[in-house]
């Protein structure tokens, strides 16, 4: 049976989600936080991006589950599987299989704040491994972690390179909060996605086929939908660029001309100049040197840091110390 627990209600989501779009709006320069791309449309763009030619991260993370899952599972001895923005576990089922094989792991518990990905996740892993308890959780994951469910030793997997949608000052917040749920000698495991050469990353983030930039447009018509707004979708364009400095991807949405855009439900109107851009992501891209010391500051020691046979993602194993 699939037990599904719901932090996120739909009345917090809509809370959270106005204030967020009334704070990133009325700010010079506009912003908007990336975790509203996820509606159940967001969830199936973001699928379709693993699958494109040019999107390598999920093809170099599932290379490295596949030669590393029983490593995995003999270092850790899991008996929980956690497993923060989880999407569609596909990836996952290769670590719950190294964990099964093993012998340890009794529970599976996603979190998600896409509450259709969760669901479908969650029916599609109980059907497949009938043996374990599957306890989702639709929630934040920066706001939720206390509530996870699960026995010692749990696993905290956070795949795909997620944290690095996160800017850094949320970064060091999520690391010690998850640091803080855990127990000494429990688990994190890490997937980031490492800096390597801008072309790669920027066609990476702005595909030929336009899935990246109907992903990106997506959060206009959530907010369209669900505070009544009346953005014109196709009056933005996608725009994705790296920032060296940073060593992050951004992603934009410019207007292509003035516009007034009404949002009722918070009583806003937004105007944009002509050019003018919201930011709606980034996507930092990580070096060793700096994801060592940002866990060593949160209180994990390193166990393992393992790569795809291109170097171009990493999968790392902390300990909480
Ligand atoms: N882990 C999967 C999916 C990555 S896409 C993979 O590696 O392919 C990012 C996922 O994180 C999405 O499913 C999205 O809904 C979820 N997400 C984004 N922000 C979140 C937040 N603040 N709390 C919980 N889930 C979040
Ligand atoms: C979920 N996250 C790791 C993706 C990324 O690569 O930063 C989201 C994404 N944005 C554009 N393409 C994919």
């Amino acid at each position: 049976m699939t037990l599904i627990d719901v932090h996120l209600t739909p009345d917090y989501a809509a809370r959270a989600l106005r204030d967020d779009v009334r704070a990133g709006l009325s700010a010079t320069p506009k912003w908007l936080p990336p975790k509203w791309f996820y509606d159940a449309r967001g969830s199936e763009l973001f699928e379709e991006i693993t699958r494109l030619p040019e999107y390598y991260p999920t093809r170099a993370e599932r290379e490295i589950l596949q030669t590393r899952a029983g490593e995995i599972a003999a270092i850790t001895g899991a008996h929980t599987l956690v497993e923060l923005g989880s999407g569609s576990s596909e990836k996952t089922r290769l670590l719950l299989d190294g964990l099964r094989d093993h012998g340890t792991l009794t529970s599976f518990v996603p979190l998600d704040v896409s509450e259709s990905a969760l669901r479908e996740a969650a029916d599609a892993i109980n059907a497949d491994y009938p043996q374990l308890d599957v306890h989702g959780v639709v929630g934040d994951f920066t706001a939720h972690l206390d509530k996870l469910p699960g026995d010692p030793p749990r696993m905290v997997a956070f795949l795909g390179g997620t944290i690095g949608n996160l800017i850094p000052a949320e970064r060091a917040t999520f690391y010690t909060s998850i640091r803080d749920v855990l127990d000494p000698g429990e688990w994190l495991l890490l997937g980031t996605d490492l800096v390597k050469d801008p072309a790669t990353l920027i066609a990476a983030y702005d595909d030929a086929a336009g899935v990246t930039a109907e992903f990106n447009k997506n959060v206009l018509r959530v907010i369209n939908r669900q505070l009544g707004a009346d953005f014109d979708v196709d009056a933005f364009d996608h725009v994705a660029i790296w920032d060296p400095e940073n060593e992050w991807i951004e992603m934009h949405l410019r207007a292509t001309r003035a516009m007034r855009v009404l949002i009722p439900e918070i009583h806003l109107e937004a105007s944009f100049a002509a050019g003018e851009e919201i930011s709606t992501e980034i996507s930092a891209k990580f070096r060793r040197a700096g994801v060592e010391s940002e866990l060593a500051e949160a209180g994990f020691t390193p166990a393992a840091w393992w790569t795809d046979t291109e170097s171009r993602f990493a999968l790392s194993l902390w300990k909480a110390a």
